[in-house]
């Protein structure tokens, strides 16, 4: 059995065409399936583990509660930048990465003068170019916002876990962006993962659908196991891959960021803010 899940990774990889990026958007169709805790632990791990350079951004507008796994109590988010303030103040530095906390500001968006929009955009654009990955946070489901970031993003990690419900809300996601936008750089990560064959389970639930209605294939980025250390974490504010390195949600992290460091860049993404705004405010 190990040996067949090893095969078909290995068939998932090299029909691989994603390629190494800057722009990493984390998504689900349902909430409460693990997006956060992936996001705040991936961030980690591609920094401490691989050396990489990370800004983590909150945009989970209204629930954003990246601050609360990193047990921070922010002074400084994305309103202040609206505000006028300068980026480098309101980018905090946490565990071996950068984050940039809340999005609430953003409605304000369409008041804003032209002039303003670009002192924030290119405010972005600057620090953008200092990291190696952005890995932005978004909330569930398909709002406007949720759509924004991902359609302007290299990359979507979409996390599931194998309920049905999350796994139908995760193909009405990508449905949305596959048919409205043309959107298709999905990488799919299963959490909660109770035993080795569910990632690959699950992961062909999603593609056989996405293969039959859309003609459309998945990426597989790998599976998460369940794991009651991670509760653990999440109840002391802490954050698993720190606390607990040898636990098999950490060692699992690490073959995700690992895969994630490993593919080539060939693609580029310039004026991604500009996007990101432009289909803010236009949806
Ligand atoms: N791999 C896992 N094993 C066990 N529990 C998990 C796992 N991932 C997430 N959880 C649980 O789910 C809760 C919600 O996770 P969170 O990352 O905040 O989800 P989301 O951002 O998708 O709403 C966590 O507080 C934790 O209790
Ligand atoms: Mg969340």
């Amino acid at each position: 059995m190990e040996e067949q899940i090893q095969g078909l990774r290995q068939l998932i990889e090299t029909k691989e065409t994603l390629v190494n990026s800057k722009f990493i958007s984390i998504a689900s169709g349902k909430g409460g399936v693990g997006k956060t805790n992936f996001a705040v632990n991936f961030a980690y791990t591609l920094a401490n583990e691989f050396g990489k350079k990370v800004l983590l951004i909150d945009a989970d507008i209204g629930m954003g509660n990246v601050h609360i796994l990193l047990n921070m109590n922010p002074e400084k988010n994305m309103k202040h930048l609206l505000n006028g303030e300068d980026i480098n103040d309101i980018i905090t530095h946490v565990k071996g990465f950068d984050v940039l906390f809340g999005f609430s500001g953003i409605d304000s968006l369409i008041e804003l003068e032209d002039l303003a929009v670009h002192r924030i955009l290119s405010g972005l654009d600057k620090v953008s170019s200092q990291y190696d990955y952005i890995i932005i946070d978004n909330g569930a489901g398909i709002s406007t916002k949720v759509m924004s970031f991902l359609r302007a993003s290299n990359k979507a990690y979409l996390v599931t876990t194998s309920e049905p419900t999350a796994l139908m809300d995760a193909y009405a996601l990508i449905k949305s962006l596959n048919r409205l936008y043309g959107y298709s750089k999905f990488k799919i990560v299963v959490n909660m993962c109770r035993n080795k064959n569910e990632e690959i389970e699950v992961f062909e639930k999603l593609n056989n659908s996405t293969r039959k209605f859309l003609d459309l294939n998945l990426s597989l980025a790998g599976g998460l196991s369940y794991s009651k250390n991670l509760q653990k974490a999440v109840e002391n504010k802490a954050i698993v891959v720190e606390e607990f390195p040898t636990d098999s949600y950490s060692l699992d992290m690490k073959r995700i960021a690992s895969i994630e460091v490993g593919e080539p860049i060939k693609e580029e993404n310039p004026n991604f803010w500009e996007k990101v705004f432009t289909f803010l405010k236009r949806g």
